[in-house]
């Protein structure tokens, strides 16, 4: 999907709690990008709801669920490799007498479905993630020694079914979250499976956003980030009958006392209304950072890619964002080596990188998915040429992200302080743009957002200092 950034290693188990000894325990492997994350709890939350507890090893689950990606070959065939594995688990596990059931859901299960049992028929379950209100029936029917595929697009809405995650789980999993809006593409950008995998474009209504919403803030939350393939092309109906853009949405949600901050990803270029730009100029919650794939440089490869925009009016597009919010970082993915990217088309995706100036961008070499219109186009490019101009592009994004890092230097920002970090007494939070940022602070300053100063910029993390608060600011109630 575009427009989800890619989550790395997320192998964690979810909202571990205590747990006797009989009970039934689930362990859920996330791949591919945050909405997976997100359903990954929602799936392990209506798996609490029918017993099980989240497992701390996959070794001690008694089902295990992998929640796949498709987005390119390489993360599709991950899946595969993890099945071998879960095989021999499973085969260890039948000889001290417990049973496993192994599940795929996610967009691989959606895209393969039944090859999924013939390529590995150690899976019990393929299920698609239209459906996953369904999965504790499904895994009931599992266990009683039934294959299951279940892969059809639900006509109900799964978000209505699935239940709400207990306060207490929603506490044990952090200061920030993340918060599905809308689903699904209408886009068809013929490099990619989304519109096949996660289907049309469907947007949740607003009072469930917002009851969302304010159960998350009511829990101890304070940063909310809007997920949805295309999450600006979100639209629903308001309180008073008016169509709600996204802008809209992200305006009512900054009235939650308790939630301060908002985020929202990932978007398309086409969906970048009035109403979200302004969203950026007045909302002071909505941090100044935006994920705006553009993919490539070239107009010819943009019409073959069916971007539905040219360079020229994601350029206009950017300086208008900018005009409205000077101090937005901006964030991006590409492609290289779309079929037909000449050396001339791959020199103009260098030259918008360089006029747009990147704080994080995201860059891959075209991945031939079946099924897509990209796949069957003449001219695919040679993987070598795909290494070379990945490796450039890539150099050039690496040096915009260290200078945007390196630009913070001796600036003081708001940090949200969100988990312990790797040595004791340090915290790591969020800058604004997205950085992780290093502090020295203790444990209980969790879910606090406190001014910092920047002083320095390593690889992947900024190091900072709690800055000192004059008497006055604590005379007037400001914590330190
Ligand atoms: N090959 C390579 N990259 C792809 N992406 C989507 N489909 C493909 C593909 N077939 C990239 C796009 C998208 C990001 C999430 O993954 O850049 O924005
Ligand atoms: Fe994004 Fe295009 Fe894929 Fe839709 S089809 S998810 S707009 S890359």
């Amino acid at each position: 999907m575009e427009h989800n950034l890619p989550q790395r290693g997320s192998a964690k188990p979810l909202g571990r709690e205590e747990a006797s000894p009989r009970e039934k325990k689930v362990f859920v492997k996330t791949y591919g990008c945050q909405m997976n994350v997100y359903d990954s709890q929602r799936m392990a939350d209506a798996l609490a709801a029918d017993g099980f507890r989240p497992a701390d090893t996959i070794e001690e689950a008694d089902l295990v669920l992998l929640n796949t990606c498709h987005i390119r070959e390489k993360a599709a065939e991950k899946v595969y490799s993890e099945l071998g594995r879960i095989r021999l688990l499973k085969e260890e596990r039948a000889k001290r007498g417990q049973e496993t059931v192994i599940g795929v859901a996610g967009c691989v299960a959606q895209a393969e479905g039944r090859e999924i049992l013939r390529r590995a028929p150690v899976v019990d379950l393929v299920i698609g993630p239209q459906t996953y209100h369904r999965l504790p029936a499904v895994v009931q029917r599992a266990k009683a020694g039934e294959k299951i595929v279940e892969t059809e697009y639900a006509i109900e809405d799964k978000f209505e079914h699935l239940p709400a995650p207990e306060r207490r789980v929603v506490k044990s999993r952090g200061v920030t979250a993340f918060l599905t809006v809308q689903e699904g593409c209408d886009k068809f950008c013929t490099f990619c499976v989304v519109p096949y995998t996660r289907g049309a474009e469907v947007s949740r209504s607003v009072a469930q956003i917002v009851a969302e919403a304010e159960r998350l803030a009511d829990a101890g939350v304070r940063e909310v980030t809007l997920l949805g393939q295309n999450v600006n092309a979100w639209h629903g109906e308001g309180p008073d009958g008016s169509e709600w853009g996204l802008g809209r949405l992200l305006f009512r949600l900054a009235e939650i006392p308790g939630l301060d901050r908002l985020r929202y990803t990932t978007s398309h270029p086409r969906d970048m209304d009035d109403e979200l730009i302004a969203a950026h100029r007045d909302l002071g919650k909505l941090m100044p950072y935006l994920h705006l794939p553009v993919q490539a440089g070239s107009d010819r490869i943009l019409k073959a890619m069916n971007r539905k925009h040219t360079a020229s009016d994601y350029l206009s597009l950017i300086e208008r964002i900018r005009k409205a919010r000077p101090d937005i970082a901006l964030s991006g993915d590409f492609i290289v080596g779309f079929p037909g990217e000449t050396d001339a088309d791959f020199e103009d995706t260098m030259r918008l990188v360089r006029e747009v100036t990147y704080a994080q961008a995201f860059s891959f070499k075209y991945s031939p998915r079946p099924g897509t219109p990209g796949a069957e186009m003449d001219a695919q490019v040679p993987d070598k040429v795909k290494d070379e101009r990945l490796q450039r592009l890539q150099a050039l994004l690496a040096e915009q992200s260290r200078a945007f890092a390196e630009s913070l230097v001796g600036v003081e920002i708001d940090l949200l302080l969100e988990k312990p970090g790797r040595e004791p007494g340090q915290l790591v939070g969020r800058s604004p743009w997205l950085q992780p940022v290093i502090v020295d602070a203790n444990a209980g300053r969790i879910g606090d957002i406190v001014p910092v100063k920047v002083l320095r910029a390593g690889t992947n993390s900024l190091f900072a200092e709690r800055k000192v608060m004059s008497i006055k600011d604590n005379a007037m109630g400001v914590r330190v």
